[in-house]
This record gives structure tokens, sequence and C-alpha cells, in this order.
């Protein structure tokens, strides 16, 4: 040990949560002691940790760190400098011991999404009132050091859009849809088997848990307060396999991804499938794994990608906001006063954009000209059409169009003109396309 090292107290960590994260946490802490050491200039110890089984065998040895029942008696010890939430959810003990930790001025380091979409501002406030810091890095695409890339690296730009893949589970289904020519529900049963999705998994398939994370990005990135009730939501329980093989057929793959940018129609989130060019950083992104993409007006693009889950990646995120705390680095939660953060005004509509659009229509003579005069009556053009040969019913033409640039007003409009019509056979499914 360095004899400066001495000279400085030891950064002294309570722990609340000892499961994947937690553990991944405290092997790092116990087998790179001397390198955090170095690194920081002063020890990082575990004083106390807290989970719900005192017995469970986690397969490290705890047995020099304090116990507690209670993780708001872990947040209020004397021994603790800084409370490391990872226990999960939006209320119960993770919110109380949050905020009893901040209300006595300590520091406080979550990989929890869920809270800081629904509560982060009060937090980041109470951190603020009582001079610690809240903060977050893990909670974002986990391994991915983004939350530093935008508060740091990015801090002199105005930030002009961001797009992600930030949930692996969802990206894992869509990727073994496609390449295997499984169905959605044998795949969500795949992701059950292997341990993959959330307690309640309608977080990852609905698009729950990317979109709190979404709030968060746009939050840092914009100056606005989170705001996850605003942001647009669809999962990807209604993609089939056939729109999987008609967008690869036109060049594009399904993700479901998220996109903020703030224009003069204010702030849009949204976190839907989008078809993306199959070429493209997002388009080539298989399995598990998260990319951000980050736009700055001085930078430009910058694409980031990496594990955003599993007990390494995670924890390495959590130690970096540990490591910082350490140095004495402070860095407001959302990259500003929380005071400063303003209300953003959510875009009425998003931005206009290509539209995907697969028909199932009736196969008879006039059908297309009623397709396509509802599109051309609702000011929507058409860019590439496509009539397959029949397939097991003869009395259906499956039809794709990608249309121009339009605003998702145009196309419902143009749709629903469809359906007055009676050519369509079932309800049309339309994809937005992300220019990336
Ligand atoms: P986990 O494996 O389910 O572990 C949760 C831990 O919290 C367990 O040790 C559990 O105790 C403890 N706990 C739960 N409720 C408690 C309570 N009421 N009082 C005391 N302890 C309680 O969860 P995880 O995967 O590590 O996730 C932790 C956090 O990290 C979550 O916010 C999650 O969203 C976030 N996160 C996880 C990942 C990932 O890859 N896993 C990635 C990014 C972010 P017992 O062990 O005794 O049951
Ligand atoms: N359920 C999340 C995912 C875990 O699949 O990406 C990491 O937040």
């Amino acid at each position: 040990m360095p004899a400066e090292n001495l000279a400085k107290a030891p950064l002294r960590l309570g722990i609340a949560g000892l499961g994947t994260v937690g553990m991944g946490v405290i092997k790092i802490v116990q087998e790179k002691a001397d390198l955090l050491a170095l690194r920081t200039g002063r020890d990082v110890v575990i004083s106390a940790v807290s989970a719900r089984s005192k017995s469970k065998d986690r397969g490290f040895d705890l047995s020099g760190y304090a116990w507690e029942d209670d993780p708001v008696a872990l947040a209020k010890r004397g021994d603790v400098d800084v409370f490391v939430e990872l226990m999960g959810g939006d209320s119960g003990p993770a919110k109380t011991a949050t905020e009893a930790a901040l209300a006595l001025g300590k520091d406080v380091v979550t990989a929890n999404k869920a809270l800081l979409a629904h509560h982060g501002q009060a937090l980041a406030e109470t951190a603020e009132a009582n001079g610690a810091v809240l903060r977050f890095e893990a909670a974002v695409a986990g391994g991915i050091p983004v939350i530093k890339a935008l508060t740091e690296g990015l801090a002199g730009n105005g930030i002009t859009r961001i797009m992600g893949v930030m949930n692996g589970t969802c990206n894992y289904i869509l990727t073994r849809m496609q390449a295997t020519g499984q169905g959605y529900n044998a795949l969500f049963d795949e992701c059950a088997r292997l341990g993959y999705l959330e307690a309640d998994p309608q977080l990852d398939v609905g698009g729950i848990d990317a979109g709190h994370k979404l709030s968060l990005l746009a939050s840092v990135a914009f100056g606005t307060k989170v705001n996850f009730a605003a942001v647009e939501l669809e999962g990807i329980e209604r993609i089939s396999n056939d729109d999987i093989a008609h967008a690869a057929d036109m060049g594009y793959k399904i993700k479901l991804l998220g996109v903020t940018q703030m224009s003069g129609r204010g702030l849009e989130q949204r976190m839907t499938p989008c078809l993306v060019p199959d070429t493209s950083p997002l388009g080539q992104l298989d399995g598990g794994t998260n990319m951000v993409v980050l736009e700055g007006d001085e930078v430009g693009q910058i694409v980031l990608r990496g594990a955003g889950a599993g007990m390494g990646p995670t924890a390495s995120a959590v130690m970096s906001d540990i490591l910082d705390i350490a140095r004495g680095t402070r860095i407001s939660t959302f990259g500003q006063p929380a005071a400063t953060l303003v209300d953003a005004i959510p875009a009425v509509a998003a931005t206009p954009a290509p539209y995907y659009l697969r028909l199932a229509l009736i196969d008879k003579p006039g059908a297309m000209a009623k397709i396509t005069s509802a599109l051309g009556d609702a000011g929507v053009s058409i860019d590439q059409m496509r009539q397959y040969g029949q397939t097991d019913d003869a009395d259906v033409a499956p039809v794709l169009i990608v249309t121009d640039p339009t605003p998702r007003s145009g196309l419902d409009a143009a749709i629903e003109t469809m359906q007055a019509t009676g050519v369509l056979v079932s309800d049309p499914v339309a994809i937005r396309i992300e220019t990336v």
C-alpha cells in the first residue's frame, strides 16, 4: 500500500442487496483492493451489508462485514459513508433506505433504473439539499459508461439525439426470431428458462425497463426533469416472424429502439420497435448486447457497445461511481444541479419518418388502387412497394409498403381510410423506420 494512502481515511461502503450485482461489487472490492487504493488514493472497504436472507450461501466470505436485517438501519450506520443500493424496486426499502441515507448527507450509488425513473428528481433534490451525491451509472445500459460519457466526455456538447438498444432480453428474442425462425412465444419461454427475464417479464418485453433507462438519458442529455410517464412505450409482443422476414427482405432489422431528441416540437422520448438499416451499427447488434448512439453538436456521432447486464459488467459500472466518490469527484445526479432541471414539454408527435407498412389485401381487382389512393389522399408518398405471391390463403395478397418520411398522423389517417374500404383482411402493421 502506498504510504500516502494511509493518511486518507478509507471510504466505507454499506451494501444493500447481495444478488447478482451486489455480489459482483463485493467481488471487485475484495479482489482488487490494491488496485482501487492506487487509483483513488485511499482504501475502499465494506463496513456492513444487508439482504433478505442472512443464511443464504452467496459464495463469498461476508463474515468480516456487519449484518443489518433492515436496509434503512444500514443506510444510517455511523460507519457507512456511501450507501450502495442494489436491491431494486421503485418503492419499498430501495426508496426508504436511499432517502434515509441522503437525508443524513451520505452519498448513494444505485443501479436501480425503476427507482430513478419514478423518483429521480425528488431524490436528486434531497441529495443536493444535504450536500450528498446520488449516482446511477449502472442503471443505464449496464457496463456501458454512458452517463459518464454524457456528463463528462461530452459535457461541452449540445446533445442532439440519443438512440439505444437498452434491453438485452428483447434484443436476444428479436435476434433469435430472425436467426432461427422460432416464434416470439417459444423464445420468451427460452428466456424464462435461461433466467434472462425480470421478475415481472412485462418490464422487459413491454419496453418498460428500457423506457426507464431512456427517461434517465433524456434528463442528463437535455437538462430536463425525468419524465418517464411521457415516454411513448410499445413492447415487442406483436412483432411477427413475417415482419422480421419482410423487413430483412427490404434491408432492415427490427429492434426495440429508444430514441430521445429535443426540437421545436418538444421533447421526444420513444421506446418502440423500429426498423433500422441492417448494415448500420444498431442493425448489426445481435443477442443480449446493448448499444447507445450519442449525437453531439460538436463531436458528431459516438457509438458505445457492450454488456447491458450481468454480474461483472453491472458491478463495473457501480464501481465507477464509487471510485469517483473516493476520488472526490462530485457530479450532480443528472449532470447539472437538480434545481436547474426544467419541465420539458413533451412533443405532441414524433418527428416525421419513413414507415414500413404490412397489409393483407383481399385479392380482388382494384384493392391495391384503394390502398394507394388512401395514402395519396392523406399526403403520404410511397417510396417502395412490393406484393408477394399467394401463400396458403388464395384470397389474400400480402403487400409491403415503405413510405417517404411522413408524420405519424398522416399515416394513421391513411390507415383509417384503408380500413373503411373493406379491402383489408387484418389490421395493418406499421413500424417506424429510424434514420441512423
Ligand atoms: P437480485 O439478484 O434479485 O438481488 C437483489 C438483492 O436484494 C438480493 O440479495 C435480495 O436479498 C435483496 N433484497 C431484495 N429485497 C430486499 C429487502 N426488502 N430487504 C433487503 N434486501 C432485499 O437483483 P440484481 O440483479 O442484483 O439487481 C439489483 C439492482 O440492479 C436492480 O435495481 C436491478 O434493476 C439493477 N440492475 C441489474 C442488472 C443485472 O444484470 N442483474 C443490470 C443493471 C441493473 P436475498 O438475496 O436475501 O433475496
Ligand atoms: N432486464 C434487463 C435486460 C437487465 O434484459 O437488459 C439489465 O437492465
